[in-house]
């Protein structure tokens, strides 16, 4: 069963669907996705699956395009329906998914189940300054929001991909947040966007303790 979330995109036209990882899912696979699946592991397949039902189910449900097939392209990007800008993501608890008419912009939806980001992966996702605004924080919180950092630059890397089709490393962002919003500001030009363009969002820690992290770029 899944549920929809409200609250994570500003704008309530952002469906957002989570469910908890369901191996049943593997046997809903439609042949075209179960054809991508012939060297995916237990856990990947779980995932993968769970992607796939949730994204049929909320085309379906929400802009009526029954029966669709989620298949990646050969850069792994997923490709939605034409006039849907979607993205996915899973951990091992769970799967969301984040849909929209393309005509209202790109979005990106990142989950994390765990409890921080370790310091060690620090220096070779952020930049110094992001480091340094982390440094500042009590240190009952600085865990938590490393994690928060470093999933919004995942969820922004899949709201700017399908505009700019290019590889963005985390160097190349800087993310600022407080309590539940994030200000993502991009260092360098990719594709389309140029230094200094912003693209805003939010994060929450789930009831389930999963954190998620909502990034959005308006306009087509
Ligand atoms: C693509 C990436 C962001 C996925 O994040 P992840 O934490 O590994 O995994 P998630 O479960 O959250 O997301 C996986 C989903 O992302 C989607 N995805 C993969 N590549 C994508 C891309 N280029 N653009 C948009 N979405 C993409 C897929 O739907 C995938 O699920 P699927 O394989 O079942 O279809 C990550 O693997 C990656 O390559 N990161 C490096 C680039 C980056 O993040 N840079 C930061 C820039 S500021």
């Amino acid at each position: 069963m899944s549920s929809q979330l409200t609250g994570l995109f500003d704008d309530e036209r952002v469906i957002v669907l989570a469910t908890a990882l369901d191996d049943a899912a593997v046997e809903r696979l439609s042949p075209r996705e179960a054809a991508a699946t012939t060297r995916m592991r237990e856990k990947r397949l779980r995932e993968y699956a769970t992607g796939r039902a949730l994204a049929r189910e909320g085309l379906a449900r929400f802009f009526g395009l029954r029966d669709f097939d989620l298949l990646n392209a050969e850069d792994r990007s997923p490709i939605w329906p034409e006039r849907v800008a979607g993205s996915l993501s899973h951990c091992d608890t769970r799967a969301w998914i984040a849909l929209v008419e393309r005509s209202w912009g790109t979005v990106g939806i990142d989950g994390e189940h765990r409890a921080e980001l370790k310091r060690d992966l620090w220096r070779h996702t952020m930049l110094p300054e992001e480091i340094a605004a982390l440094d500042a924080l009590d240190e009952t919180i600085r865990g938590r929001h490393a994690l928060a950092l470093f999933s919004a630059k995942e969820a922004l890397y899949k709201a700017q991909y399908p505009r700019s089709g290019q590889f963005m490393g985390f160097h190349a962002l800087h993310v600022a947040l407080d309590e539940d919003r994030l200000i993502c500001t991009f260092q360098q030009d990719v594709g389309p966007f140029e230094r200094g363009f912003v693209a805003r969002g939010r994060w929450r820690v789930t009831d389930e303790g999963e954190l998620l992290t909502a990034v959005w770029i308006e306009g087509p």
